[in-house]
């Protein structure tokens, strides 16, 4: 079985998009909306708390059509039956893709090797819950019998960015515990952790899938090594816990077997957070909150897992993308959250979306003769707007956005939410429509401007319009819609990847500057240079003198 492998391009309804696509790319939304007085309905989804309007993108009802039967012609369906059955679906590391089985129910049944998951996934889950209490309750105390105050997450990437990402988003439902997260291997960010730190009160969690990545072992030593110099080695236990499947290595750091929390292979890093990665999820927001988050996703996976395509969240949203990267040839996508909370949203985005979606090789071992994987980024809105929004607005390129936002402000501020969110409606209204030369003209007009100065301004006031864009409004944030939410973009890029022929969960190409780290790093301090062009050779030349 395993995952189809077709070439997108060669499809009927691929070389009918390109013929389509002639006809369609100049069209105005603005006439698409004048044209169909139902079109905004026709083009949203209402889920669960969910309101999705795809209405300002650049279709008619022709291009769904044809997007929706290029979703069934790469067997869409197929491949996610084989993602959720935990097939070998990341092959080229013989691996099945789970994350779905750990916000699962404790009755579901998924095999791996023939064998139900579901009972080890509960057991962890137990584990994180009774540690949570132990930590939350001040029952499980520090080295001289305090109750701790601070909690560490140590770890890069995955293991780094989920957590990161979540306790932000939640912070509105956090505890008394601080967390902290150190990640970068640059020792000015965990020594400005540390100054904060009281190593009686503070407990780290070192969370390393592989537990050999560079940054987050440096990163343990150097604070293993501070601890010791206050608390001493058995105090170690009571301290450090780690997350990893590679038992043996955290046990050589010096960390109790019972302080260990599994996770397992069939996990992805930018996939995890789910998982025991999100223990510090856990300890910020209690377990229930932790759990909801789950729950939450469960729900999308469900949705993405049912849903005819034609209401499918996921698939459409994936759809857009293929449709604009591939045939508008877009570049990039934006996520605008207008939430102060989702600040770090679109950071966490890059990892998910470009680690798993970079790929020029088909699955057939071929390069790819098409665009795949779109470059992601973003801003919370308003501070965006301030930021780049004028390059959205009349630049030269085409950024399908993502608009994301919450109907309820949780401090309960309804001037400052009613001000947000009418900025975020606003924009994308201004996306759609622009203005027109005749409306920059009038408006020039009513401020008496001499007819010379009002053809010379009227150029640069004009606003194009027609730039593409998914609302995406949620009622309120609470643990269970942003883990709907999370997992929403983790559905979408599988099917970016399904219809890309590409393997979205390996990650080959961040191992070749990790290898050639080692070896430069060797070099500083001997003399024996390896065999690099003549500006790395400067480099590192130039750096050994300045260190
Ligand atoms: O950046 C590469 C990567 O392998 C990610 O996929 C992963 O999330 C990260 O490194 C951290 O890996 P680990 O959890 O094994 O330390």
């Amino acid at each position: 079985m395993g995952l189809p492998s077709i070439n997108p391009t060669t499809t009927k309804s691929w070389k009918a998009l390109e013929e389509h696509f002639k006809s369609v790319k100049d069209l105005e939304m603005k006439d698409l909306f004048a044209k169909n007085k139902n079109r905004a309905n026709d083009y949203t989804i209402e889920w669960e708390d969910f309101y999705i309007d795809f209405s300002k993108n650049r279709i008619t009802e022709e291009t769904f059509k044809l997007l929706l039967s290029l979703a069934n012609e790469v067997k869409l369906k197929d491949a996610i039956e084989a993602y959720y059955n935990g097939e070998v679906i990341n092959k080229t590391e013989e691996r099945a893709v789970l994350h779905t089985a750990l916000r699962g129910k404790k009755t579901d049944t998924v095999l791996v090797d023939g064998e139900n998951v579901m009972p080890e996934i509960f057991e962890v889950k137990t584990k994180i819950e009774a540690f949570t209490s132990n930590i939350v309750n001040g029952t499980r105390k520090g080295y001289t019998e305090k109750a701790f105050t601070d909690v560490v997450n140590i770890g890069i990437g995955g293991s780094d960015l989920g957590p990161a990402m979540v306790v932000d988003a939640l912070q509105y439902y956090k505890n008394h515990l601080t967390t902290h997260f150190v990640s970068n291997v640059d020792g000015d960010h965990v020594n400005e952790v540390i100054k904060k730190l009281n190593p009686e009160t503070t407990l780290f969690v070192i969370v390393s899938k592989t537990f050999t990545t560079q940054e987050t072992l440096s990163n343990a030593n150097t604070i293993r090594e501070w601890f010791l110099n206050h608390g001493s080695q058995e105090a170690i236990a009571k301290h450090f816990v780690a997350v990893s499947t590679n038992i043996e290595k955290v046990k050589a750091f010096g960390i109790d077997e019972v302080n260990i929390f599994p996770m397992w292979n069939w996990v992805g890093g930018r996939f995890s957070l789910w998982s025991a990665v999100g223990l510090t999820i856990s300890l910020a927001v209690g377990y229930d909150n932790f759990n909801s988050l789950l729950d939450g996703a469960n729900k999308m996976d469900n949705h993405f897992k049912t849903e005819d395509f034609e209401s499918n969240i996921p698939v459409i949203l994936s759809l857009l993308t293929i449709w604009y990267n591939n045939f508008f040839k877009a570049e990039s996508e934006a996520v605008i959250a207008y939430s102060q909370y989702l600040n770090q949203f679109a950071t966490y985005l890059q990892q998910g979306i470009m680690e798993s979606n970079g790929k020029s090789i088909d699955r057939n071992g071929k390069p790819t003769n098409y665009q795949t994987g779109t470059i992601i980024w973003g801003e919370p809105g308003t501070n965006s707007q301030h930021a780049f929004f004028q390059l959205i607005h009349q630049g030269t390129k085409i950024i399908p956005a993502d608009f994301i936002g919450f109907g309820k402000s949780l401090h309960g501020n309804q001037d400052h939410q009613d001000k947000l969110i009418s900025n975020y409606i606003a924009q994308t209204e201004a996306l759609l429509n622009g203005k027109t030369k005749a409306e920059v003209v009038k408006q020039l007009e009513s401020q008496n401007l001499s007819k010379d100065k009002i053809e010379e301004l009227t150029p640069f006031k004009i606003f194009a319009g027609n730039k593409p864009t998914n609302s995406i409004f949620i009622k309120k944030l609470t643990p269970e819609s942003l883990g709907k939410l999370i997992a929403m973009y983790e559905h979408k890029i599988f099917v970016q990847g399904i219809i890309w022929n590409i393997y979205s969960y390996d990650q080959f190409g961040v191992e070749l500057g990790k290898q050639l780290a080692s070896e430069i790093l060797n070099e500083f301090d001997f003399n024996t240079i390896a065999n690099h062009d003549a500006s790395t050779q400067n480099l590192i030349e130039f750096f050994k003198k300045i260190r």
